[in-house]
């Protein structure tokens, strides 16, 4: 969502006449989006704001100062206590408020430009989501692959999750909006659409129609967007993966074989002390019913390891479910205790040598399903959507349905650069554990089509 709202950002701030550089030596204005869900991404942020403040010194007193703003959920959480450690900010917002961002940077702007001027260090970290939605301009250009926000903030209150205290209360935007955006992205080239939210599927925007639509009834609307190739979504809680949605990746064709539902304990004790509100069999019982819609259906999942009050036959009971879903990627992480959170104030605290070893043999087991599952697919044709450039002039990259990074190699630079943005045949020819190696197997397929080859 970060990549996401930091497009929006740009969108924001094109009509003021910026333009994005890739070397923040070169920026008038850089913009830190930081994440506050661990410790380490948010204590990143200023190891990272004193580099920059070396940089912002060199041009002080030049005829265009360096301003420095930093948006985001640590931005957010820390308000005033970011600019009292680091004075040399000049904006810092939050991430429901940088629809406002053109008033804040001539601000800033009036601040390091003036000397007098008293206006410094600007802080904006209003709730809610609302009116940043309304008034942000219609989206740009992302690419052959984009985001789009549906729903933000969660209601969920995970024990050792931050997030509904810095993303605030969940939101769903109307399906109107929703579907205008899609339709712009669409005809700035996007052929697929990852619908956004830290809890997407709990979605219930208002409807053309009257009433709410659940994520499902959003699905079925946008397949109506005839260039749209694929549609994916992230991320969802196994509480809110209800039976028409479940039902839709059977029946709707351009929604991706691949489901990202963390489930983030095997254990029952654990899912508890986290108020997940679900077992480990009900998690089990949702991917049985989402395999039985869609048989090749691939499956990720978040984990955390260490959770106060995990015993190692916790850890043990994490493992097992593990070998029993089998797993085509998944990301885990030690619990890291978040300030404000129940389970920062829990007992029973695991230590750090033990969090790294159970790490360790968790990731150990993942990588190993995500080789073999990479592996099982040397020899085969898959269709991918060609969303980037590869390190080569004839090569391209983009992502299989099961949302394996694939790297393809033409026969010419001229056949890789007609094939970019558009849905190509490919036949793979080695399995890496992060990535497949292909070449096409007819690389003149329209933009749009799936192939039904596999
Ligand atoms: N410690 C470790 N991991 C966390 N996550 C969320 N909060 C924490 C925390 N306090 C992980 C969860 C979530 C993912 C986005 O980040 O697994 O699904
Ligand atoms: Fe955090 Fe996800 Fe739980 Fe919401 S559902 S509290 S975002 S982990």
């Amino acid at each position: 969502m970060n990549v996401y709202d930091a497009t929006r950002m740009v969108d924001v701030l094109t009509p003021l006449g910026y333009r994005c550089t890739e070397k923040p030596e070169d920026a008038d204005l850089v913009i830190l989006n930081t994440c506050h869900i661990r410790e380490k991404a948010a204590e990143k942020i200023y190891s990272e704001l004193g580099r920059l403040r070396a940089q912002k010194e060199i041009r002080n007193g030049g005829p265009q100062p360096m301003m420095i703003g930093v948006a985001g959920c640590v931005a957010q959480a820390e308000g005033a206590e970011m600019l009292r450690r680091a004075p040399y900010v000049d904006l810092v917002f939050g991430p429901q408020t940088y629809h406002r961002l053109p008033e804040m940077v001539a601000r800033a702007h009036r601040a390091a430009t003036d000397r007098k001027a008293q206006d410094r260090g600007i802080i904006d970290t209003e709730f809610p989501v609302e009116p940043k939605f309304d008034s942000l301009p219609v989206a740009t250009s992302q690419g052959p692959s984009a985001f789009l926000t549906i729903q933000e903030g969660c209601d969920r209150f995970c024990a050792f999750c931050v997030v509904p205290y810095t993303r605030g209360a969940e939101f769903s935007r109307p399906v109107a909006d929703v579907v205008t955006e899609a339709r712009s992205l669409v005809a700035a080239g996007a052929r697929e659409i990852t619908l956004l939210g830290q809890n997407v599927n709990a979605y219930h925007g208002f409807s053309p129609t009257g009433g709410e639509w659940r994520l499902a009834a959003l699905i079925e609307e946008l397949v109506g967007i005839s260039e749209l190739a694929r549609l994916r979504y992230t991320t969802s809680h196994p509480r809110d993966m209800s039976p028409d949605l479940i039902e839709a990746h059977g029946k709707v064709d351009v929604l991706m074989p691949y489901l990202h539902l963390p489930v983030q304990s095997g254990s029952d004790n654990v899912l508890s002390a986290m108020n997940r509100q679900h077992s480990a069999a009900d998690y089990l019982a949702i991917l049985d019913a989402l395999r039985a819609a869609r048989p090749d259906i691939a499956l990720s999942s978040d984990f955390i390891v260490g959770h106060p009050g995990e015993t190692d036959e916790d850890f043990e009971a994490t493992l097992a479910l593990v070998e029993q879903v089998g797993y085509a990627q998944a990301y885990s992480f030690k619990y890291s205790p978040r300030p404000g959170t129940p389970a920062s104030a829990m007992e029973d605290v695991v230590p750090e040598a033990v969090k790294s070893e159970r790490l360790a043999r968790l990731q150990g087991l993942l990588n190993k399903q995500q080789i073999e599952f990479n592996e099982g697919f040397v020899g085969e044709l898959v269709p991918v959507l060609l969303d980037r450039y590869g390190r080569r002039d004839s090569q391209l990259a983009g992502r299989s349905p099961w949302m394996q990074a694939v790297h393809v190699d033409f026969e010419s630079a001229a056949g890789a650069q007609s094939a970019y943005g558009t849905v190509v045949d490919v036949q793979i020819i080695s399995a890496h554990p992060n990535s497949l190696a292909a070449v096409p197997v007819n690389s003149a397929r329209t933009a749009g089509q799936e192939p039904a080859t596999v």
